[in-house]
């Protein structure tokens, strides 16, 4: 991997609108987290390895950048009819965060198996948690409350959730124009498409991505 070349803001490349457009909503909302130096003593001394610390972001995880750059384009319907959304966790407690934050009514679904912890967290955001067995009755009791009129924040099937978190991406990007492979940690998808989109448009050669999955709640 090559080491990094200063910081030229080549991120800021005007074919990526969506993504600049949730940049600057996100500014002032979310956090612009470190891109932490890390090493270890076993480590290739050849290859340099950055952290992208979004564990330090708002609710704990990049989901908050996805929920926001959603729940702040609300026009006034969409805020009465209130949101709702699937998610065993992070997602979850990202939109109860953000929909607390906004004013408005959130509801999550969730498998019953979800960490309580998760669960806990977006009740403490004011969020109504409803509870369901498994993944296809989630999936029910979701298209119930969207038939209802409350308004869908998906958790990665959605192009404002995407360009939320593509600007975990941008930062990267913007703050280590030289990176070669950007590392994401893939479920539904929202982080991988995020990030490669705008690396590839600024620096104009191939951006690797390898997923692995997130580990699956508790049974
Ligand atoms: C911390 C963290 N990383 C990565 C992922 C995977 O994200 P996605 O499902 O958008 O691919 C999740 C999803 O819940 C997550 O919470």
């Amino acid at each position: 991997m090559a080491m990094g070349q200063g910081n030229e803001p080549r991120a800021t490349d005007s074919r990526w609108p969506q993504i600049a457009e949730a940049v600057g909503l996100l500014a002032g909302v979310v956090r612009r987290t470190p891109l932490a130096p890390w090493s270890s003593d076993d480590g290739d001394p050849r290859v340099e390895l950055r952290l992208k610390l979004e564990c330090l972001q708002e609710t704990g995880s990049f989901k908050a950048r996805g929920a926001w750059n959603q729940i702040a384009r609300l026009d006034a319907a969409g805020r009465a009819a209130g949101i709702v959304t699937v998610s065993s966790g992070n997602h979850g407690k990202a939109v109860a965060w953000a929909a607390e934050r906004a004013g408005i009514r959130a509801t999550v679904v969730m498998p019953r198996n979800s960490y309580p912890n998760k669960i806990e967290a977006c009740r403490v955001h004011g969020a109504e948690v409803v509870l369901g067995r498994d993944r296809a009755h989630c999936e029910e009791l979701l298209a119930e409350r969207v038939s209802a009129g409350a308004v869908l924040v998906h958790p990665y099937d959605a192009a404002r959730t995407l360009q939320g978190a593509g600007t975990v991406g941008w930062e990267i990007a913007e703050e280590w124009p030289a990176v070669e492979l950007v590392l994401a940690c893939v479920g539904g998808g929202a982080s991988r498409p995020g990030r490669p989109w705008p690396c590839d448009s600024a620096w104009e050669q191939p951006c690797a991505s390898w997923a692995s999955s997130p580990p699956e709640p508790r049974p």
